[in-house]
């Protein structure tokens, strides 16, 4: 099996990331349809400046972003994983939960699997309390995951790098504690 591999699931390889994701990466980030909830879309500069972000990531922590591989084709269709916000706020410091996969790839359950299977590592290997995750309100997409993975709104914030004009601006925080998770997925029969 391949070394780089982190985590398995039925369709999904969530693992370290390669060279080779570079390319992927940067149509990915530069898709309009992928970052309509984001202030813009990325260049290729930034693309690999936020890989060199991750990197740094993994060597401080050892997690971070997973970058996800389709077990059928072995193509890698986007990340799913962990990171701490840089930015205060009533939940920070917190671990959160993000995911962003290529939009031929929505629409298949595997957004959910990826990260169920992620709360599963955060929980069980990394030993988190609790994992975090948010978004601008409008996007709907993101929130129906956090909602399928059994993650509870918590409340709301004003992003600190959004102009309070802006439609994205409000964000929505939902939270799933160790407790949480532990009594959806080992209940007694
Ligand atoms: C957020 C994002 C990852 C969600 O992807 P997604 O594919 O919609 O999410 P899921 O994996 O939960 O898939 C859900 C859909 O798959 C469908 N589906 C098909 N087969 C399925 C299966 N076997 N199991 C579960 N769902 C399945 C569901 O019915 C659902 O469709 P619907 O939304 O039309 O009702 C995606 O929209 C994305 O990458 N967005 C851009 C990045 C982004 O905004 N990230 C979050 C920023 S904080």
């Amino acid at each position: 099996m391949n070394s780089n591999v982190i985590i398995s699931t039925e369709r999904l390889i969530l693992r370290n990331w390669e060279k080779s994701d570079i390319a992927p990466f940067v149509q990915m980030n530069s898709d309009p349809k992928v970052m309509k909830y984001f202030p813009g879309l990325m260049s290729s500069d930034q693309t690999l400046q936020f890989m060199e972000r991750i990197k740094l990531h993994f060597e401080e922590y050892n997690y971070g972003l997973f970058a996800v591989d389709e077990k059928s084709t072995g193509e890698f269709i986007g990340f799913i994983g962990f990171s701490h916000p840089r930015f205060e706020s009533f939940f920070t410091p917190c671990v959160e939960i993000g995911w962003r996969l290529r939009s031929e790839h929505w629409g298949k359950g595997l957004a959910t699997e990826g990260a169920k299977a992620c709360l599963d590592y955060g929980f069980n290997v990394l030993n988190f309390d609790s994992i975090y995750s948010f978004t601008a309100i409008p996007n709907v997409p993101s929130i129906n995951v956090m909602k399928k993975t059994g993650m509870k709104h918590i409340g709301e914030f004003n992003h600190p790098s959004l102009s309070e004009g802006s439609w994205l601006c409000k964000h929505t925080v939902y939270k799933i504690s160790l407790s949480e998770w532990e009594a959806d997925h080992y209940k007694c029969e």
